[in-house]
């Protein structure tokens, strides 16, 4: 039987591999590892492409999530709201900071956040909610955000699995996933529809202060030079990946478009077989296609 990779990086590789080699090479020989040119162009860059004020790059999608509840002032004890179904990263970095994680359940067509079982959960602790944007659908962002306003909690939404979606709100815009909440994360990780050859991450923001903030806490808590203000970690996106992702990004919108072409392959053969349900695409947002999930019923799934 012949292997099929869940992605197949090699081949993307090969597709951009001249300008790929030559913009790590040109790293290598700059010296500036850390904080380099390249990232603060992949940072302007991806600012442009999201529409957002500020892309704050990190060294992971989990460091991403952490920093992000830290900047919004969560403390041991506060509740943070996020789906039941999810990587383990967010639920994790919830606790990892001592905050209490409080489980809702998702849509079972969709696999997002329901919003009503939000809003049930919402006791006096609560202090954030973390939409995830799963497998490359956006969460239903205007009743999360609608109920996040009336309650005051914070909203930090999960766009490993969803950079580059858009989200179709009420309004009649379409917003990029990520910059709807107070503070968007994404991962970089190699598989994912803009990866590096590593890891990385990012957070993105349109307020002032929680940039500020957030760029703070990703660096040792300092806010000038051996300064520091707050505890915070070291996490940092390095000149090479921001060389590789700048290349990738202008190629994430054809990677997308080629992910959905395989999806539409896939529904073709798969929706006649009476025991798979083919994923749900909603009304509220495009699909990424980070992952493509059968339903089965009356089979046994091993
Ligand atoms: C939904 C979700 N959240 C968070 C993460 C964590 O990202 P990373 O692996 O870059 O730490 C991932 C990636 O695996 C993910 O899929």
């Amino acid at each position: 039987m012949r292997k099929i990779h869940l992605v197949d990086l090699q081949t993307q590789y090969e597709k951009i591999q001249e300008e790929v080699d030559t913009a790590v090479l040109d790293v290598v020989r700059s010296t500036a590892y850390i904080n380099g040119p390249e990232v603060k162009s992949f940072q302007s860059e991806l600012e442009n492409y999201l529409s957002v004020k500020h892309v704050i790059p990190c060294a992971n999608g989990t460091d991403a999530l952490q920093i992000a509840l830290m900047a919004l002032g969560c403390a041991p004890g506060d509740e943070v709201i996020t789906p039941s179904f999810t990587y383990v990263a967010t639920a994790e970095v919830i606790a990892l900071l001592q905050l209490t994680p409080v489980f809702v359940e998702v849509n079972p067509d969709t696999f997002t956040i329901e919003p009503e079982a939000v809003r049930a959960a919402i006791t006096d602790k609560t202090k954030a909610v973390i939409p995830v944007h799963l497998y490359g659908q956006c969460a239903q962002m205007d009743e999360v955000m609608s109920i996040a306003r009336e309650h005051g909690i914070g909203v930090v939404e999960d766009t490993a699995q969803a950079l580059g979606s858009e989200y179709h709100s009420a309004k009649g815009s379409k917003i990029k996933a990520g910059t709807i909440g107070d503070i968007g994360c994404t991962s970089f990780f190699p598989s994912k529809n803009l990866g590096g050859y590593g890891d990385g991450g990012a957070m993105f923001t349109n307020s002032d202060e929680l940039a500020a903030k957030i760029r703070r806490l990703s660096n040792h808590g300092q806010s000038k030079r051996y300064y520091h203000d707050d505890i915070g970690v070291n996490s940092r996106l390095d000149s090479i990946q921001a060389a590789i992702l700048r290349i990738k990004l202008r190629h994430l919108n054809t990677y997308i478009e080629a992910r959905n072409a395989a999806a539409a392959f896939y529904d073709s053969k798969f929706d006649p077989i009476p025991q798979l349900t083919i994923p749900a695409r909603c009304s509220w947002s495009s699909h990424g296609f980070h992952q493509y999930t059968l339903k089965m019923t009356g089979v046994d799934r091993d």
